[in-house]
């Protein structure tokens, strides 16, 4: 277990940043807005960049905030490149960087005495709706060299294989941070259960539900806070740039925050 080097208790997030969309005086307001604000460290819930320039502009978000970053990817993160090739710089820059934590690298991270930190970049993983008559063809099917070999033919057993390293990694460590703590925040990219996925007031229908939901990862979560009932978990996710806030059982909480493309924001300050 990680223990963050000061306790936290004002965590900013924001998700779905897109900073190579963003012109640089959208990036500036972001930047400052980060620079004044109160929090101890921030959250990144994916689709930060693409793959070429998904380390400096980490590193120039590290630059203007000189707190910790803890960050999970999103698909949008791997274009232009692999998952090996992106997990690998990520988990370099992990291990050297002073602020910045690819958080599928950190197992369980200490915020403070009652809250616990850990996530997943997790994918949409094929599982709801219906993947067979989806007409959805994703950018990740050209953009990420695993789709493109994968080709039609593999398309689906590498996005559930994607979702099941998502939900491997809350299964190995979210029993133990549940055990040990009153409140767990889990970032992923993608939603993990149906309802969360929403465009405009409309859950996702049989055609995207397949892209935009994380059903292992879900599976996970609702088996966990059942088993869990006096501990509480927040989710944090993004992908769907379509604001979210439900509560499957009483114990789980799942936030997905708005965005839109050139126009990086702040969803929330979290008070822990
Ligand atoms: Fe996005
Ligand atoms: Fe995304």
């Amino acid at each position: 277990m990680i223990k963050s080097r000061q306790p936290i208790h004002q965590l900013a997030w924001a998700t779905d940043i897109h900073f190579d969309h963003a012109e640089p005086g959208a990036k500036a307001t972001f930047l400052q807005a980060l620079q004044d604000s109160e929090a101890e460290a921030l959250c990144l819930t994916g689709d930060l960049s693409e793959a070429p320039q998904l380390a400096a502009h980490l590193q120039e978000i590290a630059r203007a905030f000189e707190r910790p970053v803890y960050f999970v990817l999103g698909n949008h993160d791997y274009y232009h490149s692999s998952l090996s090739a992106v997990r690998a710089e990520m988990t370099q820059l992990s291990q050297t960087h002073p602020w910045l934590r690819w958080l599928p690298a950190c197992d369980i991270t200490a915020l403070n005495a009652r809250t616990a930190l850990l996530g997943h970049d997790g994918w949409g993983d094929g599982r709801y709706g219906n993947l067979a008559q989806s007409w959805i063809k994703m950018t990740d099917f050209r953009l990420i060299d695993d789709f493109v070999q994968a080709g039609e033919t593999g398309r689906e057993a590498l996005l559930n294989q994607l979702g099941d390293q998502g939900a491997a990694h809350l299964a190995r460590c979210l029993p133990e941070a549940l055990a040990h703590f009153e409140h767990t925040l889990v970032p992923m990219h993608v939603p993990p259960l149906r309802e969360s996925c929403l465009y405009g007031s409309e859950v996702a229908d049989d055609h995207w539900a397949p892209y935009f939901t994380c059903k292992a990862m879900g599976d996970v979560l609702l088996e966990q806070a059942r088993q869990h009932p006096h501990s509480q978990i927040t989710v944090l996710a993004g992908h769907t740039h379509n604001i979210c806030d439900i509560r499957p059982l009483p114990n789980l909480r799942v936030r997905v925050g708005a965005a839109s493309y050139g126009q990086p924001v702040l969803a929330d300050i979290l008070s822990l």
